[in-house]
């Protein structure tokens, strides 16, 4: 058997409505980092959700030998964490105290902290994304972007052996959209852990994930490394626009759209 995080003919309906259509992704192996892109109303959050085990799904969702949906909501949310696109509104804690809350609900590796390691775990998670100086912030006065900071930081000092991350640099300006993934990688890369992570920025997605998957109405349309997915064909099809990717002076692939259909 594949060691990862394994989708299998996953099917997710609200009501009578399907979502997401018998979709399968190649297994995600640990220390890897998938971009999940697709544009509006693809069903990227719900199939999320749905691995997150927040919406009902019909189909098959494994981490390595363990299926996820015969687990407890508890046992679950202890491997898998989900940062959802729309965040729920600020409390009135502080920054510092919701990281440690968070701490307190779903504890590291499931054993209670002590009140010291919680605050060193917590600090340490504001230290790796690079918001120390918010840590006394009240969260219900944080810009929309330093509430999507705050929100990772509860997620990362967890320390979750999976990341579902829905959109996590929608509000973010360009020095923390790059430490925000830098961050991600880094983690996925020295914990061995396995990310996936929406993103509309597909300069972002080409630059930092290891696999793209594209979805589009529902559907499993595209997976593999960026240079093997993108190309004018898919931003044609899925997209609806005319784009070119070439390469940059760096190498790095780069995507220029240059009109919508
Ligand atoms: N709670 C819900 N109830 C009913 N329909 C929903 C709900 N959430 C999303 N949808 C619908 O499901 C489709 C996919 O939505 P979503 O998964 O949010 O797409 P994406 O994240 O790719 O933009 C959309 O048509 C949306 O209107
Ligand atoms: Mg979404």
């Amino acid at each position: 058997m594949s060691e990862g995080l394994s989708v299998h003919n996953a099917n997710v309906s609200y009501g009578r409505r399907q979502i997401v259509h018998d979709l399968s992704l190649p297994t995600l192996p640990h220390g890897s980092l998938t971009a999940l892109i697709g544009p509006n109303g693809a069903g990227k959050s719900t199939l999320l959700r749905a691995v997150a085990g927040l919406e009902k799904m019909h189909g098959v969702v494994r981490l390595d030998d363990l299926d996820l949906s015969a687990m407890s909501v508890a046992e679950r949310a202890r491997r898998v964490t989900y940062m959802p696109q729309n965040l729920p509104p600020g409390l009135s804690l502080s920054v510092m105290e919701s990281v440690i809350a968070a701490l307190r609900v779903t504890p590291v590796d499931g054993l209670p902290l002590s009140n010291d390691a919680c605050l060193r775990e917590a600090f340490e998670a504001l230290q790796r994304i690079g918001i120390t100086h918010l840590a006394d912030q009240w969260l219900n006065t944080l810009s929309g972007g330093q509430r999507q900071l705050v929100s990772l930081a509860q997620l990362i000092a967890r320390r979750p052996q999976v990341m579902l991350l829905d959109e996590p640099t929608s509000a973010l300006d360009l020095n923390y959209q790059l430490k925000v993934m830098e961050c991600v990688r880094g983690l996925v890369r020295e914990h061995n852990l396995i990310a996936v992570v929406v993103l509309h920025d597909i300069n972002l997605a080409a630059r930092f994930a290891d696999h793209i998957a594209v979805l589009r109405q529902g559907r499993l349309y595209a997976s593999g490394a960026a240079n093997e997915v993108l190309n004018p064909l898919l931003f044609a099809e899925v997209y609806r626009v005319r784009a070119r990717i070439e390469r940059c002076s760096e190498q790095s692939l780069q995507v220029l759209v240059d009109g919508a259909f």
